[in-house]
């Protein structure tokens, strides 16, 4: 058993997946934290499944370097398009976002039928239908991509954004799909708007944040580590986080916060060589 405190890397296209590290930090505050972001090369939600791949086993690499001992991929595209190629290119244990989140959208949905929203790219490999079906549930995808620049700009409570999400769900939550009582946020930025989609969707429907459910799988998987049990003084101590940013450092420091809900400090610029 290792007396060392975990350390777990987190990979994101850029600035969102600080939502699925701020679910980490709540449930697991005994382990250290690698943040990649990949902001010089966001969004990967319009890009091929061939560069996301690329993008995604680059940062796998880098953060095992680091010593990471498991990596969490934030990123709902990256998982949907890459996880199988990023989990061959590991050595270590890696979780993605999607399967945690459909899991937890099927245990939710009573009407076995669910809403998924998500960038361009998660919602054409239709990722979240296959995992939901093997739960035995419908889906319907809808990519939303106006929703990751107003998150970015800071519109999350803002006239405009309601306006559009009024007009996504509208769509979402159609052909067939009126009744389906769950919607799921299968991308990183959908949890800050998550006061306006409670707004505008249908009154009996639940949401479910990929977030929170991964947080929960990776908890359970480092209870069956072996390096998962630090002594009781290592596991007081606060959680490190060491954020590296591919695109500027004062940005990240800036905008970190808007998603992570806390300050955002040890900031270090990486250059991945193409
Ligand atoms: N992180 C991406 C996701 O969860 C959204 C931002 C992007 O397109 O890069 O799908």
């Amino acid at each position: 058993m290792s007396t060392r405190r975990p350390c777990i890397g987190v990979f994101d296209s850029g600035f969102g997946g600080l939502t699925v590290l701020k679910a980490l930090l709540k449930l697991i505050p005994h382990a250290d934290y690698l943040y990649f972001g990949d902001t010089a090369r966001l969004p990967y939600g319009s890009k091929s499944v061939e560069t996301v791949a690329k993008y995604a086993v680059e940062a796998a690499h880098f953060l095992e370097q680091k010593q990471a001992q498991m990596l969490v991929i934030a990123c709902n595209t990256a998982t949907a398009l890459a996880l199988d190629r990023i989990t061959a290119a590991a050595k270590v244990p890696v979780v993605g976002v999607v399967e945690p989140g459909a899991e937890r959208a099927a245990a939710s949905s009573a009407k076995k039928k669910v809403v998924v929203i998500g960038t361009e790219a998660t919602v054409s490999s239709h990722a979240y239908r296959k995992a939901l079906q093997a739960w035995g549930v419908q889906a319907h995808e809808k990519a939303c991509p106006l929703f990751v620049p107003l998150v970015e700009e800071g519109w999350n409570e803002h006239r405009v954004t309601e306006e559009v999400a009024t007009i996504y769900l509208k769509e979402a939550f159609a052909e067939g799909f009126e009744d389906a009582d769950v919607l799921l946020l299968g991308c990183t930025h959908y949890p800050l708007i998550k006061p306006i989609l409670h707004r505008v969707a249908p009154p009996h429907v639940k949401i479910v944040d990929s977030a929170d459910a991964t947080a929960d799988a990776v908890g359970g998987l480092l209870r069956r580590l072996p390096l998962a049990d630090p002594p009781e003084a290592e596991r007081r101590k606060l959680p490190r986080v060491t954020f590296f940013a591919t695109d500027s450092v004062e940005k990240f420091r800036r905008l970190g916060p808007k998603f992570l809900g806390l300050p955002v400090e040890d900031v270090q610029h990486v250059d991945l060589k193409e």
